[in-house]
């Protein structure tokens, strides 16, 4: 039996210098840095959709960018099916680029504008080798047609499209190479609400046909709830809460995924609410506070939250979360 792990995230760190000042500098005081992430530990099973929330500036691309190198982590590890990705060389390496695919925000600024969408495509195929030339002529009409786009997609440079539409170029572009996981990166957040639907709908119907693994980094939470079998709760590069989704949804255990479940925007506009997910702002990833990061917000925190720092563990309702108070709330929620 194939194991179902396929990437496993274990105690993962990512330090990033900050641009420090010459007044600093000449005082011989030590370079200030953000701990981006803070011991990430998680899985991520074959063919599964894992959602990543959390409020700006978590971590959350950060967290992406690791899974596919684009960032090295500066400690822990990432294993892809059992190997550490910071070891892969040659052609493993390439491998792995193959097999793992971002596709971003802002699909406009990575498609090249002076190459028509034939050339994006063709480009794709042809750096892995993926066709012989003869077939990529039809390789093209075939990925087109995958990512319903009209055949005639393939003469138009990227600005003769709609944003909705671009982005099914990017994610066309991605399955070229026939990647197994998806990384996207607020994939739709750049886009309308409708257009949001179409293109997670869209991720939604590859994921079960072509049985893709994908990650699907999300600041609002409906998206997440809609695409995700899991969900994944970042608060300041720390996991806080991780479990299926619809145990996440109702019956959330720390009291940051609650805010953000109070926070977010309702489906009917007349209940939208603008409320920020939790009192207080952000802490400064600079200096995170002692013990439980989210105690400077939470309306629950007591002694121990400022000095122990809360570990996931299983709630009683069987997904795990991070918090002292965690029984107490899985009982109240
Ligand atoms: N390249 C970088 N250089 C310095 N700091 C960074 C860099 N990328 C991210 N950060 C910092 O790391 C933290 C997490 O950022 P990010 O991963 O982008 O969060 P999110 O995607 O959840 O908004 C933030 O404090 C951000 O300012
Ligand atoms: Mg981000």
């Amino acid at each position: 039996m194939t194991d179902p792990t396929l990437i496993s995230l274990e105690d993962v760190g990512k330090v990033f210098p900050m641009n420090s000042s010459l007044l600093r500098f000449m005082r011989g005081l030590p370079q200030s840095r953000v701990n981006a992430l803070n011991g990430v530990t998680f899985e991520i099973r074959r063919g599964e959709t894992v959602g990543i929330v959390g409020e700006s500036g978590c971590g959350k691309s950060t967290l992406a960018r690791c899974l596919v190198r684009l960032h090295d982590c500066d400690s822990g590890r990432i294993r892809f099916e059992g190997n550490d990705i910071a070891e892969l060389e040659g052609a493993n390496r390439r491998q792995f680029n193959r097999r793992v695919q971002m596709i971003f925000q802002d699909p406009y600024s990575s498609l090249n504008p002076r190459m028509r969408v034939r050339q994006i495509l063709a480009e794709a195929l042809s750096v892995h080798r993926m066709r012989p030339k003869a077939e990529i002529p039809a390789r093209i009409a075939e990925l087109l047609d995958t990512v319903r786009l009209p055949s005639d997609a393939a003469d138009k440079f990227p600005h003769e499209f709609s944003g909705g539409q671009r982005q099914r170029i990017g994610i066309a572009r991605a399955l070229a190479v026939e990647p197994e996981v998806l990384v996207a990166d607020e994939l739709v957040s750049a886009l309308d609400v409708s257009v949001q639907a179409q293109v997670v709908n869209l991720l939604l119907r590859l994921q079960t046909e072509l049985g893709l693994t994908v990650v699907f980094v999300a600041h609002d939470l409906r998206l997440v709830r809609h695409i995700s079998h899991r969900v994944v709760v970042m608060y300041l590069g720390r996991v806080v809460e991780i479990g299926p989704t619809e145990r996440i949804f109702s019956a959330a255990a720390h009291p940051y995924t609650q805010a953000l479940l109070a926070a977010a925007p309702e489906m009917d506009p007349r209940h939208r609410n603008t409320k920020p997910a939790a009192r207080g702002e952000l802490p400064s990833p600079l200096n995170l506070p002692p013990g439980c990061a989210f105690n400077t917000r939470c309306p629950l925190a007591t002694g121990r939250c400022f000095t122990e720092r809360p570990e996931l563990r299983a709630t009683e309702y069987g997904h795990m979360a991070a918090c002292h108070l965690v029984d107490a709330h899985a009982v109240s929620a």
